[in-house]
């Protein structure tokens, strides 16, 4: 049995015309023995996010569901509930707004272990306090009795890295968690979060604008675009040799030396004509897509399975169909053939930015509106 899946999972904003699709059909089961690192990446406005908060139970589907252990997350309760909420973390990107500026650090790293009951006495706490510190490479002599204001963006971020490993999850979902920092923090903080997958064999989903750092950090890659899965498949793969029209888009409209260059907002100002259009009926990237044929825009095209990488696009329409639309078996497939290697900071090839591009600064909100 999975540990967290969505099934069918759709979630639309709003009705009739200003509907906005921000994530469809999208079936995958996150195994929570194999503490792989899946990123998630797509240019603002993709769905990521929304993702994020339909796997933590922050919102509902609108069709489909999200199942932990097998059980329909909405049912959910009790112990269980208070299960899923320790096994499941989120980081999000904006520490800042997580901290009380009232309460020392302290409080934030004591509060957990209280509410879970996870020590058996104030210097077992203090402890385990420690260590999570020491994990993410903070000293906890310069941290604690510390306010939120006195600390550095990278120390609060750090914190909050702490803070869920301090519940011992099984996976964490990374929403942008890089994104605030700059580029020499960033690295360090990359480092912890490989550290906690191969020390304490917790998952990730790590989700980003970037996929230099997804490059580096992550075993399986899926690009969604206008939340839709695009591409999905082992990283190097699906960097190294896009298949999908979008990821090739994405890949290679990569400013080479330029590190201050986001590649979200490249693909912005690379789009053809239409970027923006609205698209209703087949393929959401037809408007964009120098390849596109009649039949993409009467049917949105399902994934096809291409070796180890699932595309959905009519290019690639000799191969096989993935069944059901489910990236779990493929994805899965990636793990295993990975034998569960611990990555470290790889690499780019080289038509990517040899440093990581620098934080978000726009939300450009490519939506897709029914
Ligand atoms: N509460 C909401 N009400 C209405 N529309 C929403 C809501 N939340 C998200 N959306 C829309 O759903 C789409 C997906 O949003 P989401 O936040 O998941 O994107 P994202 O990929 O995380 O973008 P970003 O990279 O900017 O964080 C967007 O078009 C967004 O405007
Ligand atoms: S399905 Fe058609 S329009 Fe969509 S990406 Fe593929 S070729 Fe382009
Ligand atoms: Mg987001």
């Amino acid at each position: 049995m999975a540990f967290l899946e969505t099934r069918g999972v759709t979630k639309i904003y709003g009705h009739g015309e200003q509907a906005t699709v921000a994530l469809a059909d999208f079936s995958y089961a996150i195994d929570e023995n194999a503490a792989a690192i899946v990123a998630v990446a797509g240019e603002s406005g993709s769905g990521k996010s929304t993702l994020a908060r339909l796997l933590l139970g922050f919102t509902n589907p609108t069709r489909g569901e999200v199942l932990y252990r097998g059980k329909d997350l909405r049912l959910v309760s009790g112990q269980e509930r208070k299960d899923f909420r320790r096994e499941v973390q989120a980081v999000f990107q904006d520490p800042f707004g997580v901290y009380n500026p009232f309460y020392r650090v302290d409080h934030l790293l004591t509060m957990p272990i209280k509410n879970f009951g996870l020590a058996t006495s104030r210097s077992d706490t203090r402890n385990q306090i420690e260590t999570a510190l020491a994990t993410v490479g903070l000293n906890p002599g310069e941290i604690l009795g510390r306010y939120p204001h006195q600390l550095s963006g990278g120390q609060r971020q750090r914190i909050t890295i702490a803070r869920a490993l301090l519940l011992r999850p099984r996976l964490i979902i990374a929403d942008e968690p890089v994104s605030m920092v700059d580029a020499s923090l960033r690295a360090t903080i990359l480092e912890s979060l490989l550290k906690l997958r191969q020390e304490f064999g917790i998952a990730f989903l790590y989700i980003t604008h970037d996929l230099t750092t997804a490059y580096q950090i992550s075993e399986q890659l899926i690009i969604l675009y206008q939340g839709a899965v695009a591409e999905a498949g082992p990283a190097r793969d699906v960097i190294r040799g896009p298949r999908h029209p979008y990821t090739q888009l994405l890949v290679g409209s990569i400013p080479s030396p330029d590190p201050d260059q986001r590649w979200g907002n490249e693909v912005a100002g690379a789009a053809v004509e239409g970027a923006e259009a609205t698209v209703r009926q087949g393929c959401r990237f037809a408007p964009r897509c120098p390849h596109v044929m009649p039949i993409c825009r009467e049917t949105a095209p399902p994934l096809f399975q291409v070796g180890e990488t699932a595309v959905a696009c009519y290019l690639m329409r000799d191969a096989p169909e993935v069944p059901g639309g489910d990236l779990t078996a493929v994805l899965r497939g990636t793990i295993q053939g990975a034998g569960h290697a611990p990555r470290v900071i790889a690499e780019p090839p080289a038509t990517l930015p040899l440093s990581a591009p620098a934080p978000a600064a726009t939300s450009s909100g490519a939506r897709r509106r029914r």
